[in-house]
């Protein structure tokens, strides 16, 4: 069998997990960290195959680090999970949603602008209350709920202020009228092997785990394993997180994690996960 390295930029709950889980399979999981690296870009395929071995799970919070290892990675011939393409599309909340829209995966009403005019534009077009968010970020972090101008206005001129370019696309959803809490399934390969509701903590109208949203497993209907497993071939498979929210209108499908995290899921009652993770990249390295 092939060799298997993970690639992390801090190790959380989910690293130890698959490592641990790992060691009890009898698989030795090289663990390399990112913020070591110095990476030769003309070293040969056989270099890169020595340290890295044949299979890689990608697992730095960092998108753009993770994202440049991982282009490092496939050009000298080793296996990324998930592959680059994959992380491209799921980092960028612009690509993803023009994924699901392309697959005809149900998703919020979502404009793009690239300036406060643009914005104001959009907003008319949805009305408000409305969600601006970052193109690239995680966690709920910048998720703004746009209520009435002067909230509007007040985030504009920070986001202009920035002087940060990603912060100055503008990614502007409807509001969707759900109950609160939102649904994670995580996808491996294509079966979905955990489905939990993300209840939004108290003081936020988001749903993170990070935020301190709490998870409860759920019954995986046939209305959401359709759908979601339709999001995961949109952005090219893999292991994802995929998010998706109850609309009066069915469900719709407003995120895929790349770096899928799973302590919350796993805290729920779905404690297959590494295992599931596991079998998936152990089979990839036997073919
Ligand atoms: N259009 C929306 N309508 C209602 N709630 C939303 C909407 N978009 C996001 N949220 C809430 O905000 C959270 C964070 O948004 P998300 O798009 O998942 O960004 P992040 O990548 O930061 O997690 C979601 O989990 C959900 O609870
Ligand atoms: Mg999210």
């Amino acid at each position: 069998m092939g060799s298997i390295s993970l690639v992390f930029d801090r190790m959380r709950f989910e690293e130890k997990v698959l490592v641990e889980k790992g060691r009890e399979k009898g698989l030795s999981i090289k663990l390399l960290d990112a913020k070591n690296f110095c990476l030769n870009l003309k070293s040969s395929n056989e270099e890169a195959r020595t340290i890295f071995g044949d299979l890689v799970l990608q697992r730095c919070i960092s998108y753009f680090r993770g994202l440049h290892i991982t282009a490092f990675l496939e050009s000298k011939g080793v296996d990324v999970i998930n592959p680059l393409k994959v992380a491209q599309i799921c980092g960028n909340k612009v690509l993803t949603t023009l994924a699901l829209v392309k697959a005809g995966v149900p998703t919020p009403d979502t404009l793009i602008a690239f300036s406060p005019e643009g914005v104001y534009e959009a907003i008319e077009k949805i009305s408000y209350p409305a969600v601006l968010k970052p193109i690239i970020g995680s966690w709920g972090r910048l998720v703004a709920l746009l209520k009435d101008k002067d909230t509007t206005d007040a985030i504009l001129e920070t986001r202009e202020l920035l002087n940060n370019p990603i912060h100055k696309i503008y990614y502007i959803q409807e509001l969707v009228n759900r109950p609160p809490r939102d649904i994670r399934t995580i996808i491996v390969g294509d079966r979905v092997i955990a489905s939990i509701y993300r209840y939004a903590p108290e003081k936020d109208w988001r749903t993170n785990v990070a935020r301190g949203g709490k998870t409860v497993s759920i019954p995986l209907t046939k209305e959401i394993e359709d759908i979601v497993l339709k999001a995961s071939k949109a952005v090219g498979g893999g292991i994802l997180g995929v998010d998706a929210m109850e609309s009066p209108d069915g469900i719709l499908v407003h995120e895929i994690n790349n770096t899928v995290e799973f302590k919350g899921a796993m805290a729920a009652g779905a404690t297959c996960i590494p295992d599931e993770i596991l079998n998936y990249i152990i089979e990839l390295v036997r073919r």
